[in-house]
Parts: C-alpha cells; sequence; structure tokens
C-alpha cells in the first residue's frame, strides 16, 4: 500500500494499473450498488478504499459476512480515481480472496479504544493507527542508530545478556536460575529444582554457571573492553532492571545503546551525544513523515516543529551546580528539596529542560560523585564526576553517561569506598592495568527515545510487549 499511495501524488501515477493488495480489513461498508472495504498491511498509515460490486469473483465470503474488521484479504483490482475526498485514488475489484476471517468479537473496532484496553490485548494493538506508527517509527530509529555510528566509525558490539557482574552496583539484578531438575524425580514447583544446600540455601556452585548469574543491567563494562581494543564501539541489545518503579518512564526489559569512545573524554562524549539526537530525530523527520504528521495531529500537538528544533540548535549544557542554582531559584515548590548533593528527581530534570530552557534538551554535567557509579572518572575538585546526563521535556533522562576512570589506584579505591567485590571487576581492572586510556560513554534508553521522538505519554505503549512490575504477559 506504501508503493501506491506513498509517493507525494497520492498513487494518481499509479491509474489504469492492475494491482493486487494483501492485508487486513480496518472497516466495511456496505451501500445500495457497491461495497467499501479499507485494508492496512502496515507499510504505511494509510488504508487502500476497496469498491467491490457484486459480480466481483469471491463476493460470496463478503455476502456471507465473514469479510468484517480483522479479517485478512487480498484483493485484486484497477487503480482509479477516487469520488470521496479522503483518498486520491482507489482500487476498483475483481477479485476478493479470504485468508482469515473476523467476527464481531474482534476486540478492535472502529469506535475509539483507550491505551490502557489495548495494552490487554497487545497481540492485536500493532493493527490500530498509533501502535501501527509507533512500529514504524521506532524502526526507522534503529536503522538511524546503527547508520549513525556506521557512518561514523564505530563497530557494533553484542554485549552479553547473562552476567556475573552489576554495572550501575545498584543491585537492581534478575537472577538466572536453571530449572533443570538435578534428579529424574519430577518436582512439585519449579523451584524445588534449583539446586539447594542443606540450610536450603541457593547452592550455586551446583547451579549451571557455577556461580550466581545475572541478566545485565548495561553492557557498558563489557563494551569498554572492545573499546580499548577498537577504539569507538556501540552495544544495542536489551537490558533488565528489577526496579519496582510503576511509573510512565520505566520498564524491567528495556532496549539500550551503549556507544563507547577511546581516547576521548565528557566534552567528546556529549558532542557525540548531542551528534546523535540530532542525526536519528532528523531521520525520522525526513523518513517517517506520514508517521510524524499522525504524531502531530492526534498525540502531541507541536512536536515536529519542536523536533525540527532540536535539529537546529545546539544542545544546551551547565553544570549540575549551576542546574542545583538555577532549581533553588525557582518560583516552585518541589516535592522533593533541592540541596547541592541531592540526586536530581523527574520533576527536577523536567523543570529544567521544559522551563528553564524552553523545551530544549539540556546535559547537566559533573554531578557529585556520591550519587552516581563507581566507575565515572573523578575530577580534580574531589567532589564530583565526569558524568553528564542528557534531559528532555516530558521524560527527564533520556541518556546517562560518563568519562570512565581510567586509573588504576583510583579505581581500585573507589571500589573499595563502596565495598564492591573488587575481585568480581578482575578483568575489568585489567583494562586500566595494560594499555588504559581516557574513554567516555554514554547509554541511552532506546524507549525513551521512541516516547521523546512520537509523543507517545507511556513507556509501555511503545515497546511492543512491555514488562513491568506484575505483568509479562504475552
Ligand atoms: O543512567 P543509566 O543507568 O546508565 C547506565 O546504565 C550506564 N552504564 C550507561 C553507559 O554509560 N553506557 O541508564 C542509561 C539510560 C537512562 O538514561 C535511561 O534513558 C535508560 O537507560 N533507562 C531506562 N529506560 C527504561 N526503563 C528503565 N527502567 C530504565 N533505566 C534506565
Ligand atoms: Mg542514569
Amino acid at each position: 500500500i506504501s508503493e501506491i499511495k506513498g509517493g507525494d501524488d497520492g498513487g494518481l501515477g499509479r491509474l489504469g494499473q492492475t494491482l493486487e493488495v494483501m492485508g487486513w480489513v480496518r472497516t466495511v461498508r456496505f451501500q445500495s450498488s457497491v461495497t467499501f472495504i479499507e485494508v492496512n498491511d502496515g507499510s504505511c498509515l494509510s488504508n487502500i478504499q476497496c469498491v467491490l460490486s457484486s459480480d466481483v469473483e469471491g463476493y460470496d465470503q463478503v455476502e456471507a459476512g465473514l469479510v468484517l474488521t480483522g479479517a485478512s484479504i487480498s484483493v485484486q483490482g484497477i487503480v482509479v480515481e477516487s469520488q470521496g475526498s479522503k483518498q486520491k485514488v482507489e482500487l476498483k475489484a475483481d477479485k476478493i480472496v479470504l485468508f482469515g476471517k473476523s467476527d464481531p468479537s474482534f476486540p478492535i473496532q472502529k469506535k475509539r479504544v483507550t491505551r490502557e484496553f489495548l495494552r490487554s490485548k497487545a497481540h492485536l494493538r500493532p493493527r490500530t493507527n498509533t501502535f501501527g506508527a509507533v512500529a514504524r517509527v521506532r524502526n526507522a530509529l534503529a536503522f538511524a542508530t546503527h547508520k549513525f555510528f556506521q557512518e561514523n566509525g564505530f563497530v557494533w558490539v553484542s554485549s552479553p545478556i547473562i552476567t556475573a557482574s552489576d554495572c550501575e552496583g545498584a543491585g537492581e539484578q534478575f537472577c538466572v536460575t536453571t530449572l533443570i531438575p538435578s534428579s529424574k524425580e519430577t518436582t512439585e514447583s519449579p523451584l524445588d529444582a534449583i539446586p539447594k544446600t542443606k540450610e536450603g540455601l541457593i547452592d550455586w556452585s551446583q547451579d549451571f554457571f557455577g556461580k550466581p548469574a545475572f541478566l545485565t543491567v548495561s553492557g557498558q563494562l563489557n563494551a569498554e573492553t572492545y573499546a580499548t581494543s577498537l577504539t569507538d564501539v556501540y552495544t544495542f541489545g536489551p537490558t533488565f532492571r528489577a526496579e519496582n518503579s510503576n511509573t510512565s518512564r520505566h520498564l524491567a526489559e528495556f532496549w539500550m545503546i551503549e556507544p563507547e569512545l577511546a581516547f576521548s573524554d565528557l566534552d567528546d562524549d556529549m558532542a557525540c551525544a548531542s551528534a546523535y539526537l540530532q542525526y536519528v530525530v532528523k531521520h525520522v523527520l525526513e523518513n517517517c513523515k506520514e508517521d510524524m504528521d499522525f504524531f502531530n495531529q492526534w498525540i502531541e500537538k507541536g512536536i515536529i516543529s519542536r523536533l525540527a528544533d532540536v535539529v537546529e540548535k545546539d544542545v544546551v549544557q551547565l553544570t549540575y551546580t549551576d542546574a542545583v542554582e538555577i532549581l533553588l531559584k525557582a518560583n516552585k515548590k518541589f516535592e522533593f528539596p533541592v540541596n547541592w548533593g541531592c540526586d536530581l528527581q523527574s520533576e527536577h530534570e523536567r523543570y529544567i529542560t521544559e522551563v528553564a530552557f524552553g523545551g530544549h534538551p539540556v546535559i547537566i554535567r559533573d554531578y557529585p560523585k556520591d550519587i552516581k557509579a563507581f566507575y565515572m572518572r573523578q575530577n580534580d575538585d574531589g567532589k564530583t564526576v565526569a558524568a553528564m546526563d542528557m534531559l528532555v521535556p516530558r521524560i527527564g533522562e533520556l541518556i546517562g553517561g560518563s568519562q570512565r576512570e581510567e586509573r588504576l589506584e583510583l579505581l581500585e579505591s573507589r571500589l573499595d569506598e563502596l565495598k564492591l567485590p573488587k575481585e568480581s571487576y578482575w578483568w575489568y581492572l585489567d583494562l586500566r592495568r595494560y594499555g588504559s586510556v581516557p574513554h567516555a560513554g554514554f547509554g541511552l534508553g532506546f524507549e525513551r527515545l521512541v516516547q521523546y521522538v512520537t509523543g507517545m505519554d507511556n513507556i509501555r505503549d511503545v515497546i511492543p510487549f512491555p514488562r513491568t512490575p506484575g505483568s509479562a504477559e504475552f
């Protein structure tokens, strides 16, 4: 359908051609002499209107009431000029084939359904305009991500999903154990299959990996090993966090893009993050026009011009200390009080980007070391680290990154200070023993990017099958 209707002429260039379309029925309207069937195949937002008279081959299926909203069909016909005002062309059918019938219980009917309802129908929601558009824009953002890094000489590295280390040191990991019974006896509960010590604790030495293993919270530590070999690399894969956060910006399973740049400092890192954001936003504005018009009209009014601004203007940069200053002077009562040293909450982050900087993306740098992860490079002031977060309106933190501590002694003493198990980071410390270099990187939450670009409110609606506390259906 996008091949027919995707051009600037709305399909007029194909007048008189005989074509076949295959897709899913959106609506059926019976009129006295003809039947109109709107078909969508997901290639674009537009449907194609098929006009069927009763002498069309296969029309008996329509008459039998099997071709209803949700059914899958193919229609062969001639492209003709449409009498209606909603489209330039339509398909005057010669033949209809029914692949799979539908019936009135199909849950996604024309009447408006809420997003919440659609979350309970995640297997059918991609058949709606909104979710089809989100899927296409998400795809375009993924493509543009690879394009940006490939054009700039980065190597894509596949970081592991199962890992023994906790990159963020925040203890928000999901544990991985095998459920393979240790004996042939059938077990009542799958948990009985996990090897246990005499005291009833999990016996990790007998488990699959011989020690505790987790789903990764970030591919960064592994990416650093490749950056300190191949110079510029990036990861793009699923990450997992057992945060009990029921918000519109948190998922238990989300995709992260993590570039890592060798021979680079925090300024290089921030420049890369800004160039990346501008590149992918521009790509979507240029390549997803129909879907972006839809979001602009129905989801977030004015989003196209706000995104066009992002491409045009530099991303704002300021220090954490300056940000705290702005928040202290703000004419607003925050739920969480602000002082130097506090972790910025999403209300603070949103104030900075939405109010203080008029809705433009902002990078805050040089955060207090006590609120940041062990691997961040300590600044000379002894109080802050070379960290940066990029904040955007509605969402708050889109990107978190830093220059990494490349000095062995400082990194070791930081691990000790935080009482993290130094032994398990032996390979990470080796990178500082052999050919250590200044390096930096960042992590961008891909779903937050999709939210930002589409204007969708809830992160559950920009990933096909959201995983959140208490919910892992589908
Ligand atoms: O700020 P975070 O925790 O940084 C890291 O994991 C670093 N190791 C990244 C790096 O330097 N390579 O997470 C990075 C980003 C956040 O800015 C946010 O966009 C996203 O990941 N994120 C989440 N997205 C959805 N649901 C969650 N629960 C998220 N937690 C973080
Ligand atoms: Mg962060």
